[in-house]
């Protein structure tokens, strides 16, 4: 074909997919994919509205993946300096998920896991039982030895089964420690069975005059409410709790994509984990396939997310396979390195618009991970077409996070690294494996990623305030009053380095830095 004979159409098909103009933004990226453009957050600001839409009002609920809801859109990620179960508890009570790192046994990962879904003990599962023979003087003795300071216990007969309850009560009343635990025991209990949820036991506490309702399945207990408890689910903070249908904090967990993944899977899933990630620095492979089709087949009630990709053709590939969401970021992460040392992967805004066009014909969540800076960022990812963003460097300084605190001059530190710096590959396979390096020696490992330090910055809910107040803001600015509208209604133009200067500060000399901004190359 000469070039005098190409028509517009000629190039429109050349497109390698299909952009249909159904959002706001299609029509900036058809431009921007006949540019061949590939645009990051810094490229990009979004067109205001006029509105009646306010900060204080908007909705900014979301998913993680197809089943797994998010109260703010906001996930941790999984890295051995940010996703531990601290992390993974405190993620789940601002309403976001933490997806707990796989740098570590299956076990030590299935422990991390546990920690965070019984953390808020509401039920108690699998609580402390005593026989109906022991007496009541075994009984405090036990709890003495062992440090137990709750004083309520099911008791069970020899097969095992639920005859009746101790409760404080009923140790404060005894004036004779040698009686059996089955002379003093409450009987006739009211319980609950694995459906109840912990409102319904609430009600059932209140309308039996019960302070404690056991779960019982085929007769032997598997759980029990305390009113204290309950109650606690009843604050104010608790709604704002990311929370399974159980009332325990959500959490995620991320796999690789090797051969032992499976493995991996079958032990930690005896945690409960809401969601599982195949994690890995390239999906678009067949290793990540394969072990994406393999769960799939195997659990098909899982929600499994497959990442990371960063392009329409990748994403086009891993659909088929029908992931319950798929995480998008090649390079964009602060201590990533992969676009400098390969050469390739898409700049994120671009990423994510691509990676969402192909998913979302199937319903698939698109979760934008890594190069967060800004609480603007987030607005830029959702308009492009996330659901949600992982974060790592913003989170990597709090409290939770697992790096230590270290001094640098007179600022307090902690350490943060990517997971295929050389430290990080160096001390764990899985780290290697994500790189596709699980069986290179060390000497002859080639890191993606740096070892850095980040300010110290207190508990995450200082952090999350921020960004999800950011998130709000812009979302007044946008005139939508919920994600899906920012998605759909709202706009882009692209930004020339002018524009990039412009909106950081300028031309002035900061003299005390707000909680939500800091310039970059400002000490
Ligand atoms: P942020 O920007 O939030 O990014 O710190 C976190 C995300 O970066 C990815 N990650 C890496 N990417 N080399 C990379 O190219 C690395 O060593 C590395 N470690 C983490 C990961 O997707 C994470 O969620």
């Amino acid at each position: 074909m000469n070039i005098g004979d190409i028509k517009l159409s000629d190039v429109l098909n050349r497109l390698e997919f299909d952009i249909r103009i159904n959002r706001a933004v299609d029509e900036f990226f058809l431009a921007s994919q006949l540019m061949q453009e590939a645009l990051s957050y810094d490229d990009v600001t979004f067109v205001p509205r006029f509105t009646n839409v306010y900060p204080k009002d908007v909705d900014v609920s979301s998913r993680f993946s197809r089943n797994v809801p998010l109260k703010i859109p906001i996930v941790s990620a999984a890295m051995d300096r940010v996703t531990r179960y601290k992390m993974g508890i405190a993620m789940a009570k601002e309403g976001g998920l933490g997806i707990i790192d796989k740098s570590m046994s299956p076990e030590e990962q299935k422990e991390e896991i546990r920690r965070v879904k019984y953390h808020l003990n509401c039920p108690i599962e699998g609580p402390i039982t005593v026989k109906e023979s022991d007496t009541i003087e075994e009984i405090l003795d036990r709890a003495d030895e062992r440090g137990w300071s709750f004083r309520s216990f099911p008791v069970v007969n020899e097969a095992g089964n639920l005859v009746g309850l101790l409760t404080g009560n009923d140790f404060d009343l005894c004036d004779d420690p040698s009686q059996k635990a089955c002379d003093i025991m409450t009987t006739g209990l009211i319980t609950a069975d694995r459906t109840t949820t912990p409102d319904k036991a609430y009600r059932m506490m209140v309308d039996e005059g019960k302070k404690v309702i056991p779960v019982v399945d085929g007769g032997k207990i598997v759980a029990m409410y305390l009113l204290s408890d309950v109650k606690r689910t009843m604050t104010e903070s608790y709604k704002a709790y990311n929370v399974d249908e159980n009332g325990q904090l959500r959490v995620g967990a991320a796999i690789g994509d090797g051969l032992d993944a499976l493995d991996r899977l079958e032990v930690i899933l005896k945690a409960h984990p809401d969601v599982i990630v195949i994690d890995t620095a390239h999906a678009s492979t067949t290793n990540a396939v394969r072990t994406l089709r393999e769960i799939k087949a195997k659990y098909p009630d899982l929600d499994v997310v497959v990442g990371n990709i960063s392009s329409a053709v990748q994403a086009a590939e891993l659909v088929k396979y029908d992931p319950d969401g798929i995480k998008v970021g090649q390079g964009p992460g602060s201590i990533c390195t992969t676009r400098k040392i390969t050469g390739g992967g898409i700049p994120q805004v671009t990423a994510i618009y691509e990676v969402y066009e192909v998913a979302r014909a199937k319903g698939i969540p698109v979760i934008a991970d890594g190069g967060i800076k800004y609480s603007g960022d987030i607005a830029k990812a959702i308009i492009a077409g996330a659901h949600s963003v992982m974060v790592g460097m913003m989170l990597a300084g709090s409290e939770e996070a697992p790096g230590e605190i270290v001094l640098s001059g007179s600022r307090q530190m902690k350490d943060y690294r990517g997971m295929g710096s050389l430290a990080a590959m160096r001390e764990s396979r899985q780290a290697r494996a994500r790189y596709q390096q699980g069986e290179v020696a060390d000497e002859k490992l080639v890191p993606e990623g740096v070892e850095a330090l980040v300010p110290y910055t207190g508990p995450i809910a200082n952090t999350i305030v921020q960004l999800v107040g950011g998130l709000r803001s812009g979302m007044g600015m946008a005139g939508a009053a919920n994600l899906e509208q920012l998605r759909d209604q709202v706009t882009f133009r692209k930004m020339t380095g002018a524009g990039h200067l412009e909106s950081h500060v300028h031309d002035v000399k900061v003299v005390n830095d707000p909680p939500n901004y800091h310039k970059p190359g400002s000490s």
